[in-house]
């Protein structure tokens, strides 16, 4: 954190800094026998950066998707500003809380400036179908929409793709299309869903300044990722998830430091790790993989994880 993109100013109609915003408490999800998240509480409070990490299949995604009303929780509550969430998508963008995806979720024939248009919808008189079929509802509101997407596309650095359709850019470039139509709801919270993966590590730096200048804007921000650097460079606080469970939280150095999340997650950087080559020769793989994976990543029809949705 070395840049004054780190300042904690509050912008105007934001809640004072250290007002809890997102409060989970005791979030369970059951899919049958398997118990995916498991009593988890979380808090966010306005003005902060927290990070969920985790190993794969710990159930982050999983607690996303209860938080933003995918999945109804088998057990606990979720408050955002002290409401409880209501069990639908829309309503939940619509109540202040928006959030990109694990695997992209464009739509790839649309333009960029479409796409930030759709993600409107909330904050207009005029609905999804108005902006996808132009009617005149969605003419009159057009104007003002149009501005602040264009607003929101020169924040994230894509205003020169504005008519470019979203499936001609870049994968690091989607990932900050879906960031830039996330925030065109006007939310107060807004959840990332591994906002890095595939990225490479310039991408990866640009992005935590956007999270940076995200948070300086008013909007606090949970986001999950297996970046540590990134992770720990940016979270004021981390919470760790382990098998569905919340295994540890606190700031940085205090989850580097702790004995059960080197064990269950980060590991033990060793020198002479009889391990390194073959987990170089994964990272490497699991690389070209991401690289082939940006060739084809439309959106809209993304196949992913069962629960990525
Ligand atoms: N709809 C579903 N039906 C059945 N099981 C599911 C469903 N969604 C998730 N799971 C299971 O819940 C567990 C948690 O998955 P989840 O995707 O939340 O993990 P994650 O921490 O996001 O992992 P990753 O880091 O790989 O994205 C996994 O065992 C997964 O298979
Ligand atoms: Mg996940």
């Amino acid at each position: 954190m070395t840049t004054d993109t780190t300042t904690k100013d509050t912008a105007p109609g934001a809640p004072a800094p250290g007002t809890t915003i997102l409060d989970a408490r005791g979030v369970t999800m059951r899919f049958g026998g398997l118990t995916a998240v498991n009593g988890v509480d979380l808090t966010v409070n306005s003005g902060e950066i927290v990070g969920l990490i985790g190993p794969n299949g710990a159930g982050k995604t999983t607690f996303f998707n209860c938080l933003t009303g995918l999945y109804i929780p088998t057990e606990g509550e979720v408050r955002y500003k002290g409401q409880v969430l209501p069990a639908k998508s829309f309503k939940v963008t619509a109540a202040g809380v928006a959030r990109t995806f694990q695997n992209i979720r464009l739509f790839a024939n649309m333009t960029v400036l479409e796409n930030v248009l759709v993600g409107r919808h909330t904050r207009t008189k005029e609905g999804f179908w108005s902006a996808v079929l132009r009617g005149p509802g969605f003419h009159r509101a057009e104007k003002a929409s149009r501005e602040r997407a264009l607003e929101l596309l020169e924040f994230v650095g894509l205003a020169p793709k504005a008519d470019h359709l979203a499936r001609n850019l870049p994968y690091g470039e989607q990932r900050k299309l879906e960031i830039a139509r996330a925030l065109a709801s006007e939310p107060g919270l807004l959840l990332l869903d591994e906002p890095t993966a595939g990225m490479n590590p310039q991408e990866t730096r640009a992005t935590e300044e956007l999270v940076f200048a995200i948070r300086d804007q008013g909007i606090a921000v949970l986001v999950i990722e297996h970046d540590m650097r990134f992770i720990f460079n940016l979270c004021d606080r981390v919470a760790v998830l382990v098998q569905g469970e919340k295994l540890v939280e606190g700031d940085s150095a205090t989850v580097q430091g702790d004995e059960r999340v080197v064990a269950a997650y980060l590991g033990e950087p060793l020198a002479d790790d009889p391990g390194a080559a073959e987990a170089a020769e994964v990272e490497a793989a699991e690389a070209a993989q991401a690289e082939a994976a940006r060739a084809d990543t439309t959106t809209d029809t993304a196949a992913g994880k069962e629960n990525d949705r």
